[in-house]
């Protein structure tokens, strides 16, 4: 049986200036063409995430040098996705109609939409088997920075890890990730949130909001501050001679970058900026996690694509458990 047309018209969130929430509008665009190495998809669910607010508010200036100097030069974010294959480009044997995708694209994004374009080749894989692309899609945008982040600071079985910050998507991943590489954990979250993140493995939960993370014992090979908030020097003692910190934002006056640059100039603790990447062996990697029960995104809400203005707003206040996941 011939698949059945495809719409020439969808429904997406646009932003066409950097700014608050409200610069997203609801619009209505052409449904994009795939080339030869695309798959065109159906989106069924994105999130609204920390990279998708980042590139849309342009907070830090230096976003704009990929996403455009002066205005946004792809109206379409969404860099989060899960969905179904409806169309495949003439050199694509990856993929094909009908195949249930989840995946991560930073270069294209574009899943504020009824349907995407995202290379078969990239960061892209099929749902881990029994999951809903609900329960799949909030599987790659924290989980690749904790797993960049995690491979960078070389952590492997027996090392020792702080997770400050466990209950982000980053941090939510971390703690799963560093579990699965043999480390031992220790998370750091707020009282609500103890019983969650212990949930997910880790060995030990420090209460943020009753103990100083700082005044406790370490030592640890690895402190990764996954929501930005504390500083090297501040946690310098915690970490063994060849300890690092890695934080997942720039510090005041972007310390993090350029202690991160000279740090394999000097001896003792230092500091990494590891450049997040992802590719297919990653996103398989996650889905083969998923499937044995080894990792499962920590969920918040999930909400409507006509809600997905409130949810960013909410995104934004950075009290989010995990990620926020809108169906679409
Ligand atoms: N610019 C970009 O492209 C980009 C992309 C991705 C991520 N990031 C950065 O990465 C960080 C993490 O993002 P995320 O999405 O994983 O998580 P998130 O949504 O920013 O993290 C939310 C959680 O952080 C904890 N938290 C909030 N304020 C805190 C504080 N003052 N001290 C300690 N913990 C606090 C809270 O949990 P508890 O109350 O349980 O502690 C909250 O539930 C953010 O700073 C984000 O900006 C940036």
């Amino acid at each position: 049986m011939p698949a059945p047309a495809l719409p020439t018209r969808m429904r997406a969130w646009t932003y066409r200036r950097y700014g608050p929430p409200d610069v997203l509008k609801l619009d209505e665009l052409p449904v994009p063409t795939p080339g030869p190495k695309d798959i065109l998809l159906r989106v069924h669910a994105t999130t609204v995430n920390r990279t998708d607010c980042g590139f849309r508010s342009a907070e830090y200036v230096v976003s704009r040098l990929f996403s455009g100097l002066f205005r946004p030069k792809l109206p379409v974010l969404g860099c989060e996705f899960a969905g179904e294959v409806v169309a495949v480009g003439a050199q694509v044997q990856r993929f094909q109609v009908g195949d249930q995708v989840f995946g991560f694209d930073d270069q294209r994004f574009g899943a504020y939409a009824e349907y995407m374009l995202t290379a078969a080749d990239g960061g892209v894989a099929r749902l881990p088997k029994g999951w809903s692309y609900t329960d799949s899609v909030a599987l790659t945008e924290g989980i690749h920075y904790a797993w960049c982040d995690l491979k960078a600071a070389g952590i492997r079985p027996g090392s020792r890890v702080l997770v400050y910050g466990a209950t982000g998507a980053i941090g939510s991943g971390a703690v799963q990730l560093a579990v699965s590489l043999g480390a031992t954990v220790t998370a750091v979250c707020a009282t609500p949130h103890v019983e969650r993140i212990k949930a997910l493995g880790a060995h030990s939960v420090i209460d943020r909001t009753t103990t100083d993370f700082r005044a406790e014992p370490g030592p640890y090979e690895l402190v990764f501050d996954a929501v930005g908030k504390s500083h090297f020097t501040l946690c310098k003692h915690l970490l063994t001679a060849n300890g690092c910190y890695i934080s997942t934002e720039l510090g005041p006056r972007g310390e993090n970058v350029f202690l991160g640059l000279i740090g394999g100039l000097r001896s003792g603790p230092r500091v990494r900026f590891p450049l997040p990447t992802i590719t297919r062996a990653d996103v398989e990697h996650f889905r083969s996690m998923a499937e044995a029960g080894t990792l499962r995104p920590l969920i918040d809400r999930v909400v409507r694509f006509d809600e997905l203005v409130e949810a960013t707003r909410y995104v934004e206040t950075g009290q989010k458990i995990g990620n926020v996941v809108v169906t679409v």
